[in-house]
């Protein structure tokens, strides 16, 4: 999967993604770390290759268990074969537990706050608006999307809960929140894309301690979030022994 051969459309923050053919796309993860909308910023070596293969570990778990998933294809590095789609401009949260923007928006939560049953929420993905929180009649008024595709997404992203929550629970660790992205095939069906990694979900161990990106919000410290990403690692059962984190 060598990507010098692939023509570059996009790069993201957190990915570059390459043209592989007409129907499927390479997304390659970057070490490059951003938080606090791009204001803080670092490089971690071996971070790229750390979430491409969380990503692909649990887009194959979700394949097994009959979600519809982009994934395609994993290079053992930070590549990742993927369906091309066109990606509905929205983030799906699904949150089990209040934490962040949910408590700066509706601070009578307590922290940690168990939400039984787990939301799903809708931002409208534009960096410059901040990803903006939107309201269900918003997606369907702007054409983003149907109310049955909607429904769709809902059901969806609730077993996709579902199915993580167990894979975690079984890893002795609590999922409090994450972050997904759908888009359309050719046939107009939807499809889960993007990634799922240390990035878009945000886990804690049994003594409370974050191994995801809020180690990087907190503390801006990239060796700390390595040091994260590797236990997730290890408690998900991910190989990372063959990673250069330091070279
Ligand atoms: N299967 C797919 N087909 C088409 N585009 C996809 C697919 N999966 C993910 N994408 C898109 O590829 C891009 C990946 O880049 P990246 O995540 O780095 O940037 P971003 O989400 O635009 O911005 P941010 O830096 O805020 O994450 C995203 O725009 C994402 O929506
Ligand atoms: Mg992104």
């Amino acid at each position: 999967m060598c990507t010098h051969t692939y023509t570059l459309i996009y790069e993201g923050k957190s990915k570059r993604v390459y043209v592989k053919n007409r129907d499927e796309l390479i997304l390659e993860f970057k070490d490059e770390v951003t938080a606090r909308d791009g204001a803080l910023r670092s490089f971690i070596r071996g971070k790229g290759i750390i979430n491409a293969r969380v990503s692909a570990y649990f887009f194959s778990v979700l394949n097994k268990k009959g979600i519809d998933t982009h994934f395609l294809d994993y290079d053992g590095a930070r590549k990742m074969a993927v369906k091309k789609l066109r990606m509905l401009p929205l983030e799906v949260i699904v949150r089990n537990y209040a934490y962040g923007s949910q408590l700066k928006r509706i601070p009578l939560l307590k922290p940690l706050q168990e939400l039984n049953p787990p939301i799903v929420e809708f931002h409208y993905k534009d960096d410059s608006l901040h990803d903006p929180l939107i309201i269900v009649d918003d997606i369907i008024n702007s054409g983003i999307a149907t109310h049955e595709e909607l429904n769709f997404i809902i059901k969806t992203s609730l077993r996709i809960n579902d199915i993580l929550r167990e894979v975690f629970s079984e890893a002795k660790l609590k999922l409090i929140d994450f972050k997904i992205e759908f888009g359309r095939d050719r046939d107009n069906k939807l499809i889960l894309a993007d990634e799922i990694s240390g990035d878009t979900f945000r886990v804690l161990d049994d003594n409370g301690k974050h191994l995801d990106k809020e180690v990087f919000r907190r503390t801006g410290d990239p060796k700390l979030l390595i040091d994260a990403y590797i236990r997730l690692c290890e408690k998900l059962g991910i190989k990372v022994d063959d990673i250069d984190f330091h070279g």
